[in-house]
């Protein structure tokens, strides 16, 4: 819904627009401020216009809602607006409180004057998106704050307090309060300066002084080449300011419409596009009635002051939420607490925190040693050893003592939930929290709704995911949650493919350079291989693992557990975290390969890169299909914010989209019927073979 309100102050023209909840320009709001704008010039009783958003904010720039649909060419476009406004005879004056972003500071730009509150925010964050500002921004930027600072904010793409502006031709005024007076103010003196005959200011006829500007285009370059590496937004920034600053304002325009049509097109602008809607999506839950309200959460306790247990505190001792610590022994306890204030002091050392906030901080942590002392919190995290009686002692204590109402979470990444929840006798307020480690440092949240957890209870652990700054999806019960469960088909096959012929050393290259963070050999060797092989000696022993592992439980046998152990996958030598390639390792896997009769062949990175990709996806289609998940997007974020998935590819889901699922289907049946290939596996889960079938995807409109 967008509303254009066109009202008359003495002899300006208030434009006063609003299309909740940003105001974002979609074609609505760009018609009625084209047919406003066209009334205020033809208006012989007006002489100066004042723009301004009528909800509290400018605008948070063009409606990406529209990007690579018919809805983007329809009616005005952002170009036909800004060249109206160039080619106006009477002032217009942008008002701006809460955002002018993208788009709406392009628009902003176009009108003569600026003037906003203090408190606004103004910025030009396409290059987020994958894509540059394409509605003059790049020309008119530069020659409003000059190259240097105008690189910088397209750069960043952060929006920016209008303050750091107020000495630059970028604003006109700055106030404390009564903004639209103060513009129309603005309009009318401008006004009476055009009938005194002077010019209208336009960013455009602004002069670009900038006397070494190759040098500082080619530094630019340089950095935008080792700090975005596979993104090509920052480097079209620099090119099309560049080419306006020497072909002059016109021709840059051209060249900067060219070029944002092409980061439009291209893959890496889809798949940041599709981020930036699968953040927003993943708090939306489908289910959840509209009037539920989250429960306070004042005070929270954790269970357990181990490697998880210290993250999770230091996450809500940030956010100023009083932590209950409580550990099995003092020393336990004190070991605790001295590597949560070890965190912080690293912190102040780094200068990321004041010495005075690490002791306002460490002040909300309190130790505790018995149960009692947790009785009166809102939330507990239970972090204790990954043992189902260990658990379970811990929950019948729980249920005991902590006051009714209070929410009561495990961080298990293995166990069931619901057994866990069926311990209690309010099994409507157990919830699963999985934190990654390091737990302060992890974005990601899986929230784990147990069959019985309670619609407030979940909408709870939204809400304070937002206030510890993590990425919250949810999740139902299953072995592994979302991530884990699909990681163990990655490994799976990053083993299968060790004893099929390639080194650990050659899978790892292959899918770091199709953009992963780590390898998977490194990424056990980093995590610790000993956790994998407890969880896979218990699946032995129940007969849910069928299939040894030879050559990891040999590792581990051996104690090779990783960087720990200074060997795993791995060679390592002391203070150096370089991973060498192992001759035992190498021994190990060539007599587990002859053990099995199996003669290694060479695998190209192609086919190790789309074995693990392609794991994962068909893994993400059965938790689709079991809704597990709610939403391919929410596959996505997990391996983007928990797992080192590459941010320009999208996401596993995303990425099997773009190479289209009948090729994924096609190319995993492929891998089944090579000699030696495990059928079973390479089998398409069946949303995957339905879509592949009818040309679907996983994502397509689905964000
Ligand atoms: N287009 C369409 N929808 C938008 C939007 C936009 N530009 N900006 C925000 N929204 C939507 C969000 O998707 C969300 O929708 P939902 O409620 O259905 O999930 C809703 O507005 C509220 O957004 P947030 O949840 O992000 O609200 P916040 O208050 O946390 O943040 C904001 C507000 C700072 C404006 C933030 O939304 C933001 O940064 N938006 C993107 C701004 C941006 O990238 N602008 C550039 C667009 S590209 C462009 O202008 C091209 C031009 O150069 C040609
Ligand atoms: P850890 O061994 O580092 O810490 C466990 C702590 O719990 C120890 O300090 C122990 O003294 C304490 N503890 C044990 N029993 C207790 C009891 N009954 N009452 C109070 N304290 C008790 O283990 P870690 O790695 O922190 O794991 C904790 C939980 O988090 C496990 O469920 C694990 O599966 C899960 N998890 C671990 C991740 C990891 O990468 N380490 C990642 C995500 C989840």
């Amino acid at each position: 819904m967008s509303n254009v309100d066109y009202s008359i102050r003495g002899r300006i023209a208030v434009i006063a627009f609003q299309a909740p909840p940003v105001n974002s320009l979609g074609f609505n709001l760009r018609d009625g401020l084209l047919a406003a704008l066209e009334r205020g010039a033809a208006d012989p009783a007006v002489d100066g216009l004042v723009l301004i958003g009528s909800n509290g904010t400018f605008s948070a720039g063009a409606d990406i809602r529209e990007f690579g649909s018919a809805a983007m060419q329809r009616g005005p476009s952002l170009w036909t607006l800004n060249a109206l406004l160039d080619s106006l005879p009477k002032p217009v004056v942008a008002a701006i409180e809460g955002v002018a972003l993208g788009g709406g500071l392009e628009l902003a730009m176009s009108c003569h004057h600026r003037v906003a509150l203090a408190t606004a925010k103004v910025g030009l964050p396409e290059v987020k998106l994958g894509l540059l500002p394409g509605a003059g921004g790049t020309q008119r930027l530069p020659r409003l704050i000059g190259i240097e600072n105008a690189l910088n904010v397209m750069l960043s793409g952060e929006p920016l307090s209008v303050g750091l502006f107020a000495k630059s031709p970028l604003v006109d005024a700055v106030v404390e309060a009564d903004l639209i007076s103060a513009a129309v103010k603005l309009a009318e003196t401008s006004a009476a300066a055009v009938k005194a005959g002077q010019p209208l200011p336009r960013a455009r006829d602004q002069k670009i002084r900038e006397p070494d500007l190759e040098a500082l285009l080619q530094f630019a370059r340089n950095t935008a080449k080792t700090a975005f590496k596979e993104y090509p937004a920052p480097l079209s920034i620099i090119d099309a300011v560049g080419f306006g600053a020497k072909n002059g304002f016109d021709a840059g325009l051209l060249e900067e419409g060219r070029l944002f049509r092409q980061l439009m097109d291209g893959s890496v602008s889809a798949a940041l596009r599709h981020i930036f809607f699968a953040e927003r999506a993943a708090s939306r839950i489908a289910d959840l009635p509209a009037d539920v309200r989250p429960r306070a959460v004042q005070r929270i306790a954790v269970i357990g002051a181990g490697t998880m247990g210290t993250g999770i505190s230091i996450n809500f001792l940030n956010a100023g939420i009083e932590v209950r610590l409580l550990e099995l022994n003092k020393d336990a306890l004190d070991r605790g607490v001295a590597r949560i204030r070890e965190v912080f002091e690293g912190q102040v050392k780094k200068g990321k925190l004041d010495a005075a906030k690490l002791e306002t901080r460490m002040a909300l942590l309190k130790p505790v040693l018995a149960y009692e002392d947790i009785a009166d919190v809102d939330l507990v995290i239970e972090a204790v050893f990954e043992e189902m009686s260990v658990k379970e002692q811990v929950f019948t204590k729980l249920d005991s003592v902590v006051k009714p109402g209070a929410i009561l979470a495990t961080n298990t990444s293995t166990l069931d939930v619901d057994h866990i929840a069926a311990i209690t006798k309010r099994p409507q307020d157990v919830i699963g929290l999985h934190f990654f480690s390091p737990a302060n440092v992890m974005k990601l949240l899986e929230v784990v709704r147990g069959a019985k957890t309670a619609p407030d209870v979940l909408a709870t652990a939204m809400t304070l995911a937002k206030k510890i700054k993590k990425t919250a999806v949810v999740s139902g019960v299953c072995d592994g949650f979302i991530g884990n469960r699909m990681i163990n088909q990655y490994s799976a096959q990053a083993m299968a493919m060790v004893n099929e012929g390639a080194s650990p050393e050659q899978i790892d290259k292959a899918v770091e350079k199709f953009g992963f963070a780590m390898g998977p050999f490194r990424m056990g060797d980093l995590a610790g291989n000993d956790i994998g092989w407890h969880i896979r000696k218990r699946q032995y022993a129940a007969g849910t693992l069928t299939r040894k592992q030879v050559i990891a439980d040999r590792l581990c046998e051996m104690g090779r557990f990783g960087q720990k152990t200074g060997s795993g996958w791995y060679d390592y030598k002391k203070g150096d975290r370089t991973a060498y390639p192992s001759p035992v390792v190498a021994q190990i896997i060539e007599e587990a390969r002859a053990a099995a009769g199996i003669t290694p062949r060479k695998i190209d990175a192609s086919e190790i890169v789309d074995r693990l990709v392609y794991a994962l996806v068909n893994e993400g289609a059965r938790i689709l299909e079991e809704k597990i998940a709610q939403r391919a997007s929410d596959i996505d974020l997990v391996y983007l914010t928990g797992y080192g998935f590459p941010i320009w590819r999208g996401g596993p889901m995303r990425y099997a989209d773009s190479q289209t699922l009948y090729e994924v289907a096609r190319r995993m049946r492929a891998f089944g019927a090579q000699p030696g290939g495990d059928n079973d596996f390479w089998t398409p889960a069946p949303l995957l073979a339905r879509l592949a079938a009818e040309g679907g995807s996983f994502t397509g409109g689905a964000a």
